[in-house]
């Protein structure tokens, strides 16, 4: 016996991952909806070899469905994510709306899978933000073991991170760039994406960081550890799909790299890519479709007692938004909704 299931946001990048990956890890699905916006009503997804047609969010009625998985946005995640709660359908929201709600669960599966429980509250479990959810993957196994002081992380954030007008603006101001008869000024991001970097994601906070920036503190110390001090520069750069970390971290206790490469090879949803030669490290274009965080470039930061650097790739849609939704549905279905 399997679980009904809706997804929300179906006809968006990180909706569309999501049935990918429903599909590929086949969860048990007995029966699905498919909702976007009343601009897409009656157009199709797929859903492994089947073909679904596209329902109307405002008009759906979630009484008797299991979960809902999320990815519309915050204005449309706070309009519709409670009705949907109340009639007893648990949501597993993308957006940023509920993460630091103390009444609801942040979970990285890797890392803090036991809070799923905490759903119960609000009937609404939060996913952390993309850059956020493949470094905690990262620390969490290096926290246990040598207990984490300070974090000093620089972000290459592709541009579907921003949804699917980031990758089109990408795509059409690079072909105007090419062939100049159209010019394609910025207007998703505030200055030219193509062939050029921008330290700049979502808004500014009043002590000059960004908000993208502030997540990732809030968010890595409410999933991993209060005590882990965070402090990150996220940038955007002109890469489809695939976000990149540079890692700078502080312990407790001394690390050996050789010791740090064991463990990481060792932990859930960690794959480690690490020869110090050309190309013996991870890229962006090559975690595209994977499940897993990349792990290279692992070494001793001799600029201070217990440094360790580290290079981090993961795709933003799978393992930042779809793949850890459908992570949490599956250890829901393990701890609270059994089904058979
Ligand atoms: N992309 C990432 O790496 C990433 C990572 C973590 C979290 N997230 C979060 O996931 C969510 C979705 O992101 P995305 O990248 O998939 O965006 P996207 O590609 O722009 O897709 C947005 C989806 O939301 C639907 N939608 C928007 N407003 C709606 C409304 N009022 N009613 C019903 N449906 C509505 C759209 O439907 P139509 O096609 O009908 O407009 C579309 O299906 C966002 O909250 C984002 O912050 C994204």
């Amino acid at each position: 016996m399997g679980y009904k299931i809706v997804v929300v946001g179906a006809t968006g990048n990180v909706g569309r991952e999501m049935l990918n990956i429903l599909a590929e890890r086949e969860f048990p699905v007995d029966e699905i909806a498919v909702l976007a916006s009343r601009r897409s009503l009656g157009s199709e997804v797929s859903f492994g070899e089947r073909t679904l047609k596209i329902k109307d969010l405002a008009t759906f009625d979630f009484t008797g469905w299991d979960i809902a998985l999320f990815a519309v946005g915050s204005e449309a995640t706070k309009e519709y994510a409670p009705k949907a709660a109340k009639t007893g359908c648990v949501v597993i929201d993308n957006s940023s709306l509920y993460r630091y709600d103390p009444d609801v669960p942040l979970v990285v599966p890797e890392v803090n899978a036991d809070a799923v429980m905490g759903y119960t509250k609000k009937n609404i479990i939060a996913n952390p933000n993309c850059s956020t959810a493949q470094m905690v993957v990262a620390l969490k196994p290096l926290h246990d073991r040598a207990k984490i002081k300070r974090v000093v992380v620089s972000t290459y954030q592709s541009v579907s991170g921003s949804g699917k007008e980031g990758m089109d603006e990408l795509w059409d101001q690079t072909k105007s760039i090419y062939n100049p008869v159209t010019e394609v000024p910025p207007k998703k991001y505030p200055k030219q994406i193509a062939f050029n970097v921008i330290p700049h994601i979502d808004v500014f906070m009043e002590d000059g960081s960004t908000k993208e920036e502030w997540k990732m503190v809030v968010e890595t110390k409410k999933i991993v550890d209060p005590s882990i001090k965070v402090t990150a520069t996220c940038v955007r750069v002109p890469v489809f799909v695939g976000h990149a970390e540079s890692i700078n971290i502080e312990f407790e206790e001394f690390l050996d790299e050789d010791e740090a490469r064991d463990i990481l090879r060792e932990a859930p949803g960690i794959m480690v890519v690490d020869k110090r030669e050309d190309g013996g490290y991870i890229t962006p274009v090559e975690c595209v479709g994977d499940f897993a965080t990349f792990i290279s470039r692992i070494r001793q930061d001799s600029t201070i007692d217990n440094g360790l650097n580290l290079w981090c790739v993961s795709d933003n849609l799978r393992k930042g938004a779809a793949l850890n939704a459908v992570q949490i549905a599956e250890v829901l279905g393990q701890k609270a909704l059994k089904k058979g």
